[in-house]
């Protein structure tokens, strides 16, 4: 059985922002070993009969499944609670929400909207809490769009990482991520779309070099990586119109791959938008790894449970 380090026992991931880039790491690595256990199907159950609860207020297809297939995988069970159907949809405290659900679970992942509710049902449960996104950010995400640059080019420090679009709870977690772990990184978003004020200040206080641009094609030029996201996130539909006009011409299509160069590999968190945030043929063409990263959410986060859950 594969050795994992006690020293994160406990903790909870609902910020990029809180780990430091040699624990980000640290679950990279693992990721890439189970990852590895799991192609050969090598039997890897680091968390036998561990329970992880999953509240979501939002939909989702792969936080859902990667979490729930991930924590059998390591021979634990999930169980997946609709946040309308817990007495928290009723007015239930935070709280209280939080002080019995650590009496019957290890872990808890939840889905919502605000930041501070994840903030606030970790600071009163006694099992670790993963963000499972929120408004504001999405750390799961990073892990597997760092762990996928560093699989496809060797190494993290240096890689070249342009976001296009919105500069929203994605892009927010992504950058703070690249900021921890040497990369540069570049938004191209239209006014009234760039990243969250404060975690530009936290990436940059981490000595990232993070630079702030309008121009899509001037962030192709030289990335590494082009990554996108939806135009228009979960809770946002009213402004899907608006969104739709101001974000024009900030999608990546095959032109703007051609502008990165030809060793550029192309992100996107899923779920995917033809012909607005990113064309078809791109997220199916060659230099798309958008399904390794996909996948990948899985492995990492069976890595990030293995190493806060006790
Ligand atoms: N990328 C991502 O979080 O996808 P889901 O909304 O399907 O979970
Ligand atoms: N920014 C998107 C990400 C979906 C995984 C949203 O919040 O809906």
């Amino acid at each position: 059985m594969i050795a994992v380090s006690e020293s994160l026992k406990g903790r909870h991931f609902t910020r990029v922002a809180d780990w430091s880039g040699a624990e980000l790491e640290a679950v990279l690595d693992l990721a890439d070993e189970l990852k590895e256990l799991q192609q050969r199907r090598e039997e890897h159950q680091l968390l036998p009969g561990r329970s992880l609860g999953m509240i979501f207020q939002k939909p989702s297809t792969r936080t859902r499944v990667s979490f729930e297939v991930g924590i059998a995988q390591l021979g634990g069970f999930g169980l997946y609670l609709s946040a309308g159907d817990l007495q928290l949809g009723r007015g239930e405290t935070l709280r209280d929400t939080a002080t019995v659900l650590s009496r019957y679970l290890d872990a808890l992942m939840i889905r919502t909207y605000a930041q501070d509710d994840v903030e606030e049902l970790a600071r009163h449960a006694s099992i670790p809490v993963i963000n499972g996104l929120t408004d504001a950010s999405h750390p799961c995400q990073a892990l597997a769009d760092v762990m996928t640059i560093r699989e496809r080019f060797g190494r993290l420090e240096g890689v070249r990482v342009a976001y296009l679009g919105d500069g929203n709870n994605v892009c927010a977690s992504l950058m703070v991520a690249c900021a921890k772990l040497g990369m540069p990184f570049v938004a191209a978003t239209p006014p009234g779309y760039a990243p969250d004020d404060r975690a530009v200040e936290i990436a940059r206080e981490a000595d990232g070099s993070v630079e702030l641009v309008q121009d899509p094609r001037e962030a192709a030029r030289g990335a590494d990586v082009l990554y996108t996201d939806v135009w228009t996130s979960m809770g946002q539909d009213e402004e899907r119109e608006r969104r739709l006009r101001d974000l024009a011409g900030y999608g990546i299509d095959a032109e703007l791959v051609r502008l990165a160069g030809e060793d550029a590999i192309v992100l996107h968190c899923l779920p995917a938008h033809y012909d607005e945030e990113i064309t078809e043929d791109v997220l199916y063409g060659p230099q798309s790894a958008v399904w390794d990263q996909a996948e990948n959410r899985l492995h990492a986060q069976k890595a990030l449970l293995a190493l806060v859950m006790r």
